[in-house]
């Protein structure tokens, strides 16, 4: 098998060289694309070097099999008819075609055989905040349908790339040595601040990262389930945490939510309040699982249930969700291992 990784240079695109050599990806070859940026420059990948190639409007895709994207939603948006016009099929990181019709937005723990029909050769990934929730709520909805969901999130600097990871570093330093702060990458100081602000603001007032929670979750699950949610960016630097209220039709206890939780693959449970034992980002960056804990019931609403999750949202809320996308077809024979 072919596959080429647009976006090798950047957070998710070093997470998928990580994710592919430690999942042992059946590839024969790895092209690797980026922007004129890093063209040239020469990646590991699984034991060989490979030589960035600057991504254009040329026959490079030819004989692809998958092609990782991890760009930015304008530059898949640019070259999707570039990279899928020989048959590739097309894993998208970016919001570009999340809410395409004819795009199956994937989770393989909770819809994977959406990922069967593809008539534009491209599947999205969802938001990575939307990833690790919807996998939980899966569980939940499982046991009885889910009515509404509240939801706030905590997320880390990398979520907004390598130049947001740079940015709360730098700051950290330049605070030490008691210079001035650069503010470039988020709309304020994110060293010991927190930001109620991810994505723009659409005209509901929400913003747009929120809405995809929204959205997205709705169409990863084929029902109107109302999430609303507030996105905050938090000066952490990997994993992103929310908490979460549920309501269902049935009433939820904890303990039938917690042996759900258990039971749900890619799912772990971190459940001892005495004990200190709750699921933090320090613990989750680098892991693959969604850390689950906190589960009580909500004291403001009988038989509506509240939780804490985290995970990392470079791993299972981007690259490993869309490398285990591709192992499913990989299972489904949908991808020929040649
Ligand atoms: N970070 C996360 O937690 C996360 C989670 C889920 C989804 N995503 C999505 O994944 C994508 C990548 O995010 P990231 O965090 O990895 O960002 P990043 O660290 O800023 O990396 C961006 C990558 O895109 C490449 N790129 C930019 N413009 C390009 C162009 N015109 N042609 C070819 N390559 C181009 C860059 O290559 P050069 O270095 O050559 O410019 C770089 O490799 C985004 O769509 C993002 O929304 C990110």
């Amino acid at each position: 098998m072919k596959v080429a990784l647009v976006g090798a240079s950047g957070a998710v695109g070093s997470e998928f060289i990580k994710i592919l050599e430690e999942r042992r990806f059946p590839a024969k070859e790895f092209l690797l694309f980026g922007s004129k940026r890093s063209a040239g420059k020469e990646l590991n990948v699984c034991g060989r070097l490979c030589q960035i190639q600057e991504l254009k409007d040329n026959d490079a895709f030819k004989d692809v099999d998958i092609a990782f994207v991890s760009a930015g939603g304008s530059t898949s948006k640019e070259f999707a008819s570039v990279i899928t016009r020989y048959g590739a099929l097309m894993i998208d990181n970016s919001s570009a075609y999340r809410m395409d019709k004819e795009v199956p937005l994937v989770v393989p723990e909770v819809n994977p055989q959406d990922a069967l029909n593809t008539p534009k050769k491209i599947i999205a990934n969802p938001n990575c905040s939307t990833i690790q929730m919807v996998v939980t709520l899966k569980a939940l909805d499982n046991i009885s349908p889910l009515q509404r969901v509240h939801v706030a999130t905590y997320q880390a600097a990398s979520g907004a790339g390598a130049r947001g990871m740079e940015e709360l570093q730098a700051q950290a330093l330049d605070y030490a040595q008691g210079k001035n702060l650069k503010i470039e990458a988020f709309s304020s100081q994110l060293l010991f601040n927190v930001i109620p602000h991810i994505d723009f603001f659409s005209d509901q007032d929400y913003t747009n990262e929120e809405l995809k929670m929204h959205r997205e979750t709705q169409k990863i699950l084929h029902r109107a389930v109302p999430v609303s949610a507030t996105c905050v960016r938090v000066p952490v630097m990997r994993a992103h945490s929310e908490a979460i209220w549920v309501k269902a039709e049935q009433p939820l206890s904890v303990e039938v939510a917690k042996n759900a939780f258990q039971k749900m693959p890619g799912v772990s449970l971190i459940d001892d309040p005495q004990a200190k034992k709750y699921p933090m980002p320090l613990l989750a960056s680098g892991k693959d699982d969604i850390y689950v804990g906190r589960i009580r019931e909500d004291i403001a609403e009988e038989g509506a249930l509240t939780y804490w999750c985290v995970a990392d949202q470079i791993r299972k809320g981007a690259a490993l969700n869309a490398v285990q996308i591709a192992e499913y077809l990989l299972d489904q024979h949908v991808i020929d291992q040649k």
